[in-house]
Parts: C-alpha cells; sequence; structure tokens
C-alpha cells in the first residue's frame, strides 16, 4: 500500500490550523492539511463576538495597552494562566489583527476607517474587533485564501484516527478516507495539530459536530498529557432550545439579562461590570437565578431573558444581524421588539494538549498543538470572550514556523513506514470488529448518557458526590463501549457512524479526565466551582492539572502555574 508523505502534516483546517500551514509554508516547509471538510465550513467560522488587541482605536481605550490587556487576561483566567505565555500572545496581537487586516479581512470600522472595537468581558478597555457579528468567518476566509495563494495542499474527507510514534517522536498518521472508505497511511516528520474543541461531550453546546474531542484523544493515547481539562466554559448566552451561540457582542453593544421579575440581576453579582463581567461569573449567575426561582422553565433547564429592545433598530442591523436571524429562525422572536431567552451553555475548552508556548509538546518529539484542542496555558480556568480567535491566529502562526523550523533539523527515520505498516493493521483490526457489528451495546445510547452524566454532575456547580458518580458512571460507559460498541451500517465510504464511533470512544477517555481533574481540584477557580469547597486555594491548587494515558489507565499529576509579573489577588468585577 502507498504511502503519502509530506514534511509537516497539519490536522484540522479552522484557523489555528490554517494560519499554521501558512506560516510553515511561508518558513519553506513541505506542508499539507488533512481535514474532514472544506476549511471555510470549520467551526472557527461560528466565531461571531471578535477578536482581542489593545489597538486603542475606541474613544474609550485610549490609555489601553499590551500589559493592561495581559492583566486583564490573568485575572480573567483566576491566576492560573503562565503569564509569559500570555504576554507573548497579547505582544502579538497587534501585527495579528492588522496582518488579518492586510490579508483582506472585512473589519467593521469607525468613522475615521480605523477598525472598529467594542466592549467584551472582562475587559478594562472596549478592545475586541470585528466584522459585525461573524467576525470567525471572516477571519476563517481570509487564512484560507492565504492558503490557497501560497499553494498549500488540502486535504479533505479525511479523519485522522491515530497518531504513529515511535521512541517518544512522531511518525506520521493512520487516516480514514471518507472518499474510498478505507485507511491510509501518512508520513510526516512533525504533526500540528488543530482539532478543534470538545462541546460534543456535553451535547448542549454552541459547538458544531465536529467539536468532538477526538483529535484530544488521539494524543492522549500517543504519550501526551491532558491539561486542566476539568476548565470547561459555559457560555452565558446560547439560545434556549438548541443552544446556538448568541454573541457577547450582543451584551457588548449594550444588551441587558433580566430574570423573571424584568430585574438587571448582574447588579447583585458584579455591580461594577454587570453583563459584562467575565463568563464563568455571568454563567454562574443566570444558573443562580434558575435555582432560586428567577428563571423561566424548569429548575434543570431553565432560562432568562437577553434585551436588546432599547436598543436602536439600526444598530442590531448593522452590528448583530446574524443573531438576529438565529434568533428569529429558531425562536421567532425578533431581539429588535422582544427579548430573546437564552441560557449557559458548552462553549470552550480552556484546557486542552500539553504543549508549550511553542505549541510544541515535551513528551512526543515533532508533535505541535494550536488552538482549542491544544492548552499552552494563556486562559487558565477562565478565557476571556475574544481571545480565542486570537489564539488561533497567534498560536497557529507560531506552530507553524517552530514545526518549519523543528523539520529543518530532522532527518526521516527509515522505519517509519513499518512502524505506519504496524498501526495500520492495529487500526484495521478494530475497523473489522466494529462492522462486524458483533456487539450489543449501541453506542449512540452511550454517548447519550455520557452527556447526560456530564450536564447533571460535572455541570456550573460541582461537588464531590456528584463528580465520584459521574466518574463511576463513565468508567461503566467505557467498559460497556470496550466490550459492546459495534456500527449498524456496513458500507465504508462516508461512513458517518464510523466516524461517530471512533469519537465516542475518544469522548469517553476525555471525559474521565474531566471528571478526574474536577474531583481532584478541591477548591473554586474561574468556572469550577466547587460547592463543598468554597474559595481558591493558591496554596495547593496554583497548578496546572495533568493527565496521562497510562497502561490503559487515566493518571494524574499537577504542574505549577507560572506567575512571573502579577501575584493572585481576590478577583472582584
Ligand atoms: O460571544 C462570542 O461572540 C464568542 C466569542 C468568543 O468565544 O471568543
Amino acid at each position: 500500500m502507498q504511502i503519502k508523505r509530506h514534511s509537516i502534516l497539519v490536522v484540522g483546517s479552522g484557523l489555528a490550523g490554517m494560519r499554521a500551514a501558512v506560516a510553515a509554508r511561508e518558513n519553506g516547509a513541505d506542508v499539507a492539511v488533512i481535514s474532514i471538510c472544506q476549511p471555510v465550513r470549520s467551526h472557527s467560522v461560528a466565531a461571531q463576538g471578535g477578536i482581542n488587541a489593545p489597538l486603542g482605536n475606541n474613544p474609550e481605550s485610549k490609555d489601553d495597552s499590551v500589559e493592561k490587556h495581559a492583566f486583564d487576561t490573568v485575572k480573567g483566567s483566576d491566576y492560573l494562566a503562565d503569564q509569559p505565555a500570555v504576554l507573548k500572545m497579547i505582544g502579538m496581537a497587534k501585527e495579528t489583527v492588522y496582518e488579518l487586516e492586510h490579508w483582506g479581512c472585512p473589519f467593521s470600522r469607525f468613522e475615521d476607517g480605523s477598525i472598529g472595537q467594542r466592549p467584551f468581558g472582562g475587559a478594562g478597555y472596549p478592545r475586541t474587533c470585528f466584522a459585525a457579528d461573524r467576525t470567525g468567518h471572516s477571519v476563517l476566509h481570509v487564512a484560507w485564501e492565504r492558503s490557497v495563494k501560497l499553494g498549500v495542499p488540502v486535504y479533505e474527507d479525511r479523519l485522522v484516527i491515530r497518531l504513529a510514534v515511535k521512541d517518544k517522536k512522531v511518525q506520521g498518521v493512520i487516516v480514514y478516507n471518507f472518499r474510498t472508505g478505507y485507511l491510509e497511511m501518512w508520513e510526516c516528520d512533525a504533526v500540528i495539530f488543530a482539532t478543534g474543541g470538545a462541546g460534543q461531550i456535553y451535547g448542549a453546546t454552541s459547538n458544531a459536530l465536529s467539536c468532538n474531542a477526538f483529535g484530544m484523544a488521539i494524543a492522549y493515547w500517543a504519550g501526551i498529557a491532558l491539561k486542566d481539562m476539568e476548565f470547561i466554559q459555559f457560555h452565558p448566552t446560547t439560545l434556549y432550545g438548541n443552544n446556538v451561540l448568541i454573541s457577547e457582542a450582543a451584551r457588548g453593544e449594550g444588551g441587558y439579562l433580566r430574570n423573571n421579575k424584568g430585574e438587571r440581576f448582574m447588579e447583585k453579582y458584579a455591580p461594577e461590570k454587570m453583563e459584562l463581567a467575565p463568563r464563568d461569573i455571568v454563567s454562574r449567575s443566570i444558573y443562580q437565578e434558575v435555582l432560586e426561582g428567577r428563571g423561566y422553565g424548569t429548575k434543570e433547564n431553565g432560562y432568562i431573558h437577553l434585551d436588546l429592545t432599547h436598543l436602536p433598530e439600526e444598530q442590531i442591523l448593522e452590528r448583530l444581524p446574524q443573531i438576529r436571524e438565529l434568533a428569529l429562525i429558531f425562536t421567532g422572536q425578533d431581539m429588535i421588539k422582544d427579548p430573546i431567552p437564552v441560557q449557559p451553555g458548552f462553549h470552550y475548552m480552556m484546557g486542552g494538549i500539553h504543549v508549550d508556548e511553542n505549541c510544541s509538546s515535551k513528551e512526543v518529539e515533532g508533535f505541535f498543538a494550536c488552538g482549542e484542542c491544544s492548552c499552552v496555558s494563556v486562559h487558565g480556568a477562565n478565557r476571556l470572550g475574544g481571545n480565542s480567535l486570537l489564539e488561533c491566529a497567534v498560536m497557529g502562526k507560531i506552530a507553524g514556523s517552530q514545526a518549519a523550523e523543528y523539520v529543518k533539523g530532522v532527518t526521516s527515520s527509515s522505519e517509519a513506514k513499518n512502524i505506519l505498516f504496524l498501526e495500520l493493521q492495529k487500526q484495521e483490526a478494530k475497523l473489522d470488529h466494529l462492522f462486524s457489528g458483533k456487539g450489543k451495546d449501541d453506542p449512540f445510547s452511550i454517548m447519550e448518557e455520557m452527556r447526560a452524566t456530564m450536564m447533571t454532575k460535572v455541570f456550573v456547580y460541582r461537588e464531590e458526590g456528584a463528580l465520584s458518580e459521574a466518574l463511576n458512571k463513565i468508567r461503566e460507559l467505557k467498559k460497556r463501549f470496550k466490550e459492546g460498541a459495534y456500527l449498524k451500517s456496513k458500507v465504508r465510504e462516508y461512513n458517518r457512524e464510523l466516524e461517530w464511533v471512533l469519537a465516542i470512544e475518544g469522548m469517553l477517555d476525555v471525559a474521565e479526565v474531566m471528571c478526574l481533574g474536577a474531583l481532584k481540584r478541591t477548591e473554586c477557580r474561574g468556572c469550577h466551582w466547587r460547592l463543598d469547597h468554597l474559595g481558591r486555594d493558591d496554596e495547593n491548587f496554583l497548578k496546572h492539572t495533568l493527565v496521562n494515558y497510562i497502561e490503559g489507565e487515566a493518571k494524574l499529576s499537577y504542574l505549577d502555574a507560572i506567575i512571573t509579573k502579577w501575584q493572585p489577588k481576590e478577583r472582584k468585577y
């Protein structure tokens, strides 16, 4: 069987992946992208509100600076972010936004022609640059166009299912080709994972179906730790009913959150920042209102109102056209005239594949990761809105140029082909077993049980009893999957059921890591709120959680957070 080869393989075609591919190409590397979809259908396209940079264009943000943006990010992270990594990312924010502008990103503008900047949660100044409420769509398009201009090949309709590693060094990847239905071997000197987030583990999520944590699981199985996986961001305003994102930009533009008494309840929880407190605080406040009977719907599935009816119609039409349309389509309500129903939903994974500030793994040589699948530790325990597109663009660039530099010094291994062939055989055997349909447990029922467990026991508020139950349940589901998972559909080509079943195995392992990290972190920090351990515990937990996959089991350890400039303080808004 033929082996395909590129010096660098980028896995995933969202903003981080495309930016990495462009950087690797610009640095002279032979790079290609492998993706399940056409790049502009990747999930970055769904990012709405904006990308942060201290440009100082807004009349109210003239005093903004790298240092102030970095401080807001560190405080927002509840002091868990690694400060040198934050300073590095924010230090590159201005040039990154201008680069996207020069590539043709149609940013919204101030009267003077400068890039528009709006207020966002947890930020001391309005610094979120935006293209109406379709910022992700716009930046992803220009990054992809740039890759086309540079002639970067993109191999679509392909799912990476395993990493081939020998002596802690990357050799290549095993790929399921949707078009042929068969497995392929791809050799490389370095791989960059940019495979996105993990929202499908919960189901009630603003994430696309492709955000199934599979890339995280593949790295984990290959010997790389998952870091800080207990830190899951619930976006305060996802649409009640389907959890489609209703951008923070709605509050940045002046929207209010109201309970069933019509009160702007954020007054009680974050009197200074109100609706523009960081997301962990706003989500908890909404949940609290619902629990105390001041929401709508049920306590288990409640919601509150996002009210924009006081804003001028032209402002909504010009700056928030997409979310108005989404709410109109899915609820029938027009936010120009009526408040719309919103609730917290899984939005973002602060944790991810453990890499350093060069996006490089110290555990497996030749492995890089960027974007949401990775954890460089720039968001700590809570990410600020608008810092995710920034991370994708900045860290994508760093990952691509670092990988290009790395491969210059690598001689390709003569063993790679054999190693890939052995891995391929293992994966073929696994697929044969699934296709033989001998199991008895429907993997989709297992997935639904996993989601129900995570939603009820590892949500905004957490405590030991529920977390232990969740961990045990996930372990039981893993066992059932191993003993009984099967495929109903026997076709080889475009077998989406196969894609899901492979991903479910990964989701279960990643869910176990989330539960374990959450159970062992006996403090409150950022989005991780332990009702049985109130208060932040810097003495014991100013640390990152690491979980490694060792002989089939999840093993936990800790790594000190890097504090250089700002000592932890009480976090008030
Ligand atoms: O609310 C939003 O527009 C989301 C932005 C983000 O997650 O950074």
